[in-house]
């Protein structure tokens, strides 16, 4: 029983985002602050920095949201924020910032599995043709994480495949930081792939052709270190080398994990990874193989958001399902 339009918050990583959506999950207003900026000279996701941002950034994103939506807050539905899998300073945050909202305004209370609003993204009314009906195959492809999920009902997740080591936008991350390109290096790795030549440099395809959706990138990453080491080979062909055989892997894992998830009406594609032009091609062609449709949400759906948590809000509450005030955000929480 869903009264009103529904707060999602979000600020698991080194996103803040906050987003109100109607009780049908149409978008009424989203924001997203990224402090990419602030974590860059660092190389990577400072955690108290993070936080410290999550804490300055958050009143001003969701008020702002509130009045762009039109909403005020006694007239919500309810609040969703994210509680876990994430960087415990952040979760904290947001997830007492939402407690606070909804308790003071009588409102119900939704603690948001980060990798659940991910994988429940592509259920958002509108977004896709025909929309993404139970079950299908979700890849989720980000910095952070790195799977293969069955996504079955609400609440009824099956993980089939995780990686064994890095993310893949980390070993993306890792492989342009080897090759000189700022941090997070997975875009600015793909437009130099555009201008290489991928078998000029021959690189490993780690757990290719191995039996079940495991991933590991590991040692992908050491063959990139002495190519680069060594000084031999061109920039921009050990880009284009790298991605194909990031793209090479990732298909075959994800035609395995489809073999794994009979009765899949989709295969879904999530994760700040999807925005890849080369992975997205090679899982066009597994899904086509599949005869399946390939689905992507647009790349502002795909990274970190709120629409998404609000979106696991809105299914939650339909079904009836709320979370206590002592609920406890958690740094790992596995779907
Ligand atoms: O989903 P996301 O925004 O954040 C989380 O990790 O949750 O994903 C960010 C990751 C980074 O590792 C970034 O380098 C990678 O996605 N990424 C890309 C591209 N765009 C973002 N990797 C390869 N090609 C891209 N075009
Ligand atoms: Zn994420």
């Amino acid at each position: 029983d869903l009264r009103g339009p529904v707060l999602g918050i979000e600020s698991s990583c080194d996103e803040t985002a906050a987003a109100v959506l109607a009780p049908d999950g149409r978008i009424l207003a989203e924001a997203v602050f990224s402090q990419t900026e602030d974590h860059g000279r660092f190389g990577g996701v400072v955690p108290e920095l993070a936080a410290r941002a999550h804490l300055a950034q958050l009143p001003g994103l969701v008020a702002g949201v509130m009045e762009r939506a039109g909403v005020a807050p006694r007239d919500l539905g309810g609040v969703a924020a994210t509680s876990g899998p994430g960087l415990i300073g952040g979760l904290i945050v947001g997830a007492g910032f939402g407690k606070g909202m909804a308790m003071s305004h009588g409102l119900p209370f939704v603690a948001v599995n980060h990798l659940e609003a991910h994988a429940l993204t592509p259920r958002l009314p509108g977004l896709l043709p025909g929309g993404a009906a139970f079950p299908y195959l979700l890849l989720l492809l980000s910095g952070g994480h790195c799977q293969c999920v069955a996504v079955e009902g609400l609440g009824r997740y099956r993980r089939l495949g995780t990686t064994l080591d890095d993310a893949v936008g980390e070993a993306f991350d890792k492989a342009a930081k080897l090759l000189g390109l700022p941090w997070p290096g997975g875009p600015h790795l793909e437009r130099l792939a555009a201008g290489g030549e991928a078998a000029r440099v021959p690189l490993p395809r780690p757990l290719l052709g191995r039996a079940g959706c495991d991933f590991s990138f590991s040692g992908l990453k050491t063959a990139v270190a002495q190519v680069v080491a060594k000084g031999a080979a061109a920039p921009a062909d050990v880009a284009a080398a790298f991605q194909a055989s990031v793209a090479a892997v990732v298909a075959d894992r994800a035609r395995h994990a489809l073999a794994m998830a009979p009765g899949a009406t989709a295969l879904v594609v999530s994760g700040g990874v999807a925005a890849n032009s080369g992975v997205r091609a090679a899982l066009t062609a597994v899904a086509e193989r599949a005869g399946l449709p390939m689905v992507a949400p647009p790349v502002r759906l795909c990274t970190d958001n709120a629409v998404m948590v609000a979106w696991v809000g809105i299914e939650r509450l339909r079904a009836g399902l709320t979370d206590p005030w002592d609920h406890a955000p958690r740094p790992r929480w596995p779907l």
